[in-house]
């Protein structure tokens, strides 16, 4: 079901996701047995993301089982709503009437988002592409997301990224003059942070990729099933194939 949601998601918006990404994305594998990195995910998700980002199709209680955390963990650690049960869905009560007046737009649900954007490495490169716009409304922009309306809710872990020009630099040690608005264009922007958080970057990184792992795995928390299935299947057919062909033989052995 998740996967027909999905896929008629990542068919309506195709094309304005296409046309979305400025700046190449940054590679990311996931890896779903990784258990650590999901349960981080999972951490920093509820305490960073939650608050605006519901996930609506995902419940407590199947994360908790998949990523091995027990209930009770979950339910104290990981739930801050008293009224929340452990069979309930992954939703917040922010209206979104004032989500609009605050930030300008709606914080999406990001259940399906990884295989909306056909990528995980579209909210990877997201995650490490904050920096600092003094001429938006929360000071920050995003260099994948241009003019984003949401605040960089991990700077007290990154710090504040600035950008520089790739180009200039490499011209020019010394020069670290903020590119013209106009040169958006591949690889030319990197940004640097002066002002760090509480985390050094490699950190950081770290914190980008399990909460992109953890949100691959909600997109599709059957897929590890449906992949080991599908193996067993296509086994079991090769292994079927042999009989059928022999009895296939055995039937019409007569016939010239
Ligand atoms: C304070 C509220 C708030 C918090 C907390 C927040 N976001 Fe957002 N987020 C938003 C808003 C608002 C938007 C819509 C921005 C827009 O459309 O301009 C958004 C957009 C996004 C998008 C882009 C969606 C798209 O349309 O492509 C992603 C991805 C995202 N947020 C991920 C996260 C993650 C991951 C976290 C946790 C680390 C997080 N957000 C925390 C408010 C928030």
């Amino acid at each position: 079901m998740r996967v027909l949601i999905a896929f008629l998601l990542v068919g309506m918006f195709h094309t304005v996701t296409a046309a979305e990404s400025t700046i190449p994305l940054l590679p990311m594998t996931p890896d779903l047995d990784d258990k650590a990195s999901l349960q981080r995910g999972a951490k920093t998700y509820m305490n960073y993301c939650l608050g605006c980002h519901s996930l609506q199709y995902q419940r407590y209680e199947r994360t908790a089982n998949d990523l091995g955390i027990p209930h009770e963990l979950m339910l104290e650690h990981l739930v801050f709503d008293p009224d929340t049960r452990i069979g309930s869905l992954i939703e917040n009560s922010m209206a979104l009437s004032s989500a609009k007046a605050w930030f300008g737009a709606v914080p999406p649900d990001l259940t399906l988002y990884t295989s909306l954007k056909g990528t995980p490495d579209y909210l990877y490169t997201y995650l490490k592409s904050f920096y600092a716009d003094p001429a938006r409304p929360l000071g920050v922009n995003n260099l994948l997301f241009e003019n984003v309306g949401m605040p960089h809710v991990l700077l007290d872990l990154q710090g504040l990224p600035r950008k520089v020009c790739r180009t200039k630099l490499e011209a020019d040690g010394s020069t670290q003059e903020p590119c013209d608005t106009d040169v958006i264009v591949d690889g030319r922007y990197m940004l640097e942070v002066d002002d760090r958080g509480s985390m050094s970057p490699e950190e950081y990184d770290q914190v980008a990729y399990d909460l992109t792992n953890f949100l691959y795995y909600v997109a599709e928390p059957t897929r590890q099933e449906r992949e080991r299935l599908g193996t067993f299947v296509l086994f079991f057919l090769a292994f079927f194939f042999v009989f059928t062909y022999l009895l296939g033989r055995e039937y019409t052995k007569e016939f010239h």
